[in-house]
């Protein structure tokens, strides 16, 4: 009963391993960059998927939309019994999401796997708390951060939850074939989040509102312009409309989910 878990390097991954140590759980870690005590799983190349899945009963699975349809026939001719898919809630949340870049991927991936015969659970995330290192910079060097949308309400989950909810996906057969759309508890915007972090770091930070144009330009580097603009327009709706809360990590972990407060108080230290 080997559980393969992928993305040795990722933090959702790292905290579901945190997860399953110590509960005598078979578990194989893999990586496209793996140490010598981790197997090969490079989800760019399907020829690293048998070796990695020889034995194995349950996946977790980062999204790779080129190959999922290739891991889906890999998996199933292994054996395996059950993947977790880590996906994103934009497949629901953005309007065309087989088009959108936000969505795209995730959208093929889901329906890829789905296909195929192994049961899929599929976690649907939405902005991750950790999102908010984009700000460290903005912070360290100029006590200020540059926003195009401030008042942009979003659902900043816990990656912590998200690793918790993956654990408990693998170990509670309940939870095989579901959609699980996970969100912190509320909706909260990007000004207060702010704030809330010069709270705990008990500093000021100020807030610049740029333009798109402006904040494409600060980006351009890490994200290519279209889709930049599918989050530019994400924020814009969500300064009208706030990202919608789900009840699911409380539903699955029986604990309330972290707010953002809680999360900026584990994490304070990235942000000095
Ligand atoms: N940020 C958000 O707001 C948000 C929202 C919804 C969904 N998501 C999705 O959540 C995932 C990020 O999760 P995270 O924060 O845990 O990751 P992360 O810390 O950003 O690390 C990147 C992950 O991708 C894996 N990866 C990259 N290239 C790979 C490859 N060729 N083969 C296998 N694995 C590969 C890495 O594993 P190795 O390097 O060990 O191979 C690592 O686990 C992404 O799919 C992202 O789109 C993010």
């Amino acid at each position: 009963m080997t559980i393969l878990v992928t993305g040795a390097r990722g933090t959702v991954s790292a905290g579901l391993l945190r997860h399953l140590a110590g509960t005598g759980a078979d578990v194989r870690i893999a990586s496209s960059a793996p140490r010598p005590d981790q197997s090969l799983l490079d989800l760019h190349d399907p020829a690293t998927f048998s070796a990695a899945l020889e034995g194995v009963s349950q996946v977790f699975l980062y999204t790779n939309a080129a190959t999922a349809a290739d891991f889906a026939c890999a998996a199933a001719a292994a054996g395996v019994r059950h993947v977790v898919l880590l996906s994103s809630n934009a497949v629901t949340t953005v309007a065309d999401p087989d088009v959108n870049p936000m969505a795209a991927p995730f959208s093929a991936a889901e329906t890829a796997l789905s296909a195929g015969p192994v049961p899929v659970t599929v976690l649907r995330p939405g902005s991750f708390a950790s999102n908010a290192r984009q700000w460290v910079y903005g912070i360290r060097a100029e006590r200020a951060v540059d926003l195009p949308y401030p008042d942009a309400r979003v659902d900043a989950v816990d990656e912590a939850d998200v690793a918790e909810v993956a654990y408990r996906a693998l170990t509670d057969p309940g939870l095989w074939g579901a959609t699980l759309d996970l969100t912190g508890p509320d909706a909260v915007s990007l000004v207060e989040q702010i704030r809330i972090l010069a709270a705990v770091l008990g500093e000021e930070i100020g807030v610049n509102r740029v333009t798109r144009e402006q904040w494409k330009r600060s980006v351009n580097r890490y994200m290519t312009s279209e889709y930049a603009d599918a989050l530019l327009d994400y924020w814009r709706a969500l300064e009208i409309h706030p990202a919608p809360v789900s009840t699911a990590v409380a539903t699955v972990t029986g604990r309330p989910a972290t707010g953002f407060r809680t999360w900026v108080e584990r994490n304070v230290g990235m942000f000095r």
